[in-house]
C-alpha cells in the first residue's frame, strides 16, 4: 500500500508556481491577485480562507479577503462581484461556499464575470470543462487528478466508482474521468443516495473517489485488493483530545480499508491540500490569461 502524500505534492507545486511568479514580477508584469469573499463565521468556512489566503502568500500572489456578516443582503453580494468583476488589479476570485440561506447560491455564481471565475463554477467554465475545453477545472476535481497523475496512478480502461454527485466534487470529476485523456480514460459510475446495490458496484472498481461527507461510509468489504481509494470527505468529528474539540474524518474507514489498497489519500493531508493549489493554478492561469485572452476596453 502506497499512501499518497498531498501534502507533499502540494507543496512542490506551490514552489513551482512562486518560481513563475518571481520570473514574472521580474519581467515588470504585476503579481497575481485572488480576492475572496467570506459570508458569515462557520469554522470550516473560515479556515479553508485562511489557508487561501496563506497560500497566496506562499505563492507570491497579492490576495483581498471581504468579510461580510451573515445578514448581508444578495444586492451587496452583487454589487461587490460586480465591483470585483470591473476592477483590473484582480485576476480571479472566489466566493466561499455555502452562503446563507436567504441568498441564492446560484445567483452568486453566475454573476462572477467566468473569466475570473477560478473555482470553476460557472456554467461556462462547467460546460467547457465538460466537452474538454481549455477552462477553470474546480479545485477539488482538479487536484485529485493532480494526485492520480503523479503517482502514476493507472485509469485507462479502469473501472471508477465515483461516490457523490455533487457539483463541486462528484459530477466534475466524473466528467474529467471519462474524458479522453491521462488521467481519464476510465470507465465511470457515479452512486448517491438512490443507487441499489451500492457495496457491489464498489467491489467492482479499479478506483473508488468518495465524495459524500460520510465518515467511514467506505469499509473494507466494499473495496477489492489493489483498488486505489481517494477519499474527498473532511467532516468535522467531535475529538476531546484535540485543542480544537474536533479533528477531521474521511469518507473512509482508513485503518481498515488501507491494507488492501494500492493507493490511498489520507485524511487530512491527502486531496485537501490539492484543493487549495489547484486554486492557486487557476488564479495563475487567469493572470497569465492562459484561458481566456485579456480583455479589451
Ligand atoms: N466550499 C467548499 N469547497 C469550496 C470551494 O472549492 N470553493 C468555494 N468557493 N467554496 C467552497
Amino acid at each position: 500500500m502506497q499512501l499518497i502524500d498531498g501534502k507533499k505534492i502540494s507543496d512542490d507545486i506551490k514552489d513551482e508556481i512562486a518560481k513563475v511568479v518571481e520570473t514574472m514580477v521580474a519581467d515588470g508584469q504585476k503579481r497575481p491577485h485572488l480576492a475572496a469573499i467570506l459570508v458569515g463565521h462557520d469554522g470550516g468556512s473560515e479556515t479553508y480562507v485562511a489557508n487561501k489566503v496563506k497560500a497566496c502568500e506562499r505563492c507570491g500572489f497579492k490576495s483581498t479577503l471581504i468579510r461580510f456578516e451573515d445578514e448581508v443582503t444578495e444586492e451587496e453580494l452583487l454589487k461587490t462581484i460586480a465591483d470585483l468583476n470591473a476592477d483590473p488589479d484582480v485576476d480571479g476570485f472566489i466566493v466561499q461556499l455555502p452562503l446563507p440561506r436567504h441568498i441564492n447560491e446560484q445567483r452568486i455564481i453566475e454573476a462572477i464575470d467566468h473569466r475570473k471565475d477560478v473555482d470553476g463554477f460557472h456554467p461556462i467554465n462547467v460546460g467547457r470543462m465538460s466537452i474538454g475545453l481549455p477552462t477553470f477545472v474546480s479545485a477539488t476535481p482538479y487536484g485529485i487528478l493532480e494526485l492520480l497523475s503523479r503517482y502514476n496512478v493507472e485509469t485507462r480502461g479502469k473501472r471508477c466508482v465515483v461516490l457523490g454527485r455533487s457539483n463541486i466534487v462528484g459530477k466534475p470529476v466524473a466528467m474529467l474521468m471519462m474524458q479522453k485523456h491521462q488521467p481519464g480514460d476510465a470507465t465511470v459510475t457515479v452512486c448517491h443516495s438512490a443507487t441499489e446495490n451500492l457495496k457491489e458496484i464498489c467491489r467492482e472498481a479499479d478506483i473508488i473517489i468518495a465524495a459524500l461527507g460520510v465518515p467511514g461510509f467506505v469499509t473494507a468489504d466494499m473495496v477489492k485488493e489493489g483498488a486505489t481509494i481517494i477519499d474527498v470527505g473532511t467532516t468535522r468529528v467531535p475529538d476531546a483530545t484535540r485543542k480544537s474539540g474536533f479533528r477531521l474524518r474521511g469518507d473512509v474507514d482508513f485503518d481498515n480499508v488501507a491494507p488492501k489498497c494500492s493507493f490511498i489519500t489520507p485524511v487530512p493531508g491527502g486531496v485537501g491540500p490539492m484543493t487549495i493549489v489547484s486554486l492557486m493554478r487557476n488564479t495563475l492561469l487567469a493572470a497569465r490569461h492562459e484561458i481566456y485572452p485579456a480583455a479589451t476596453k
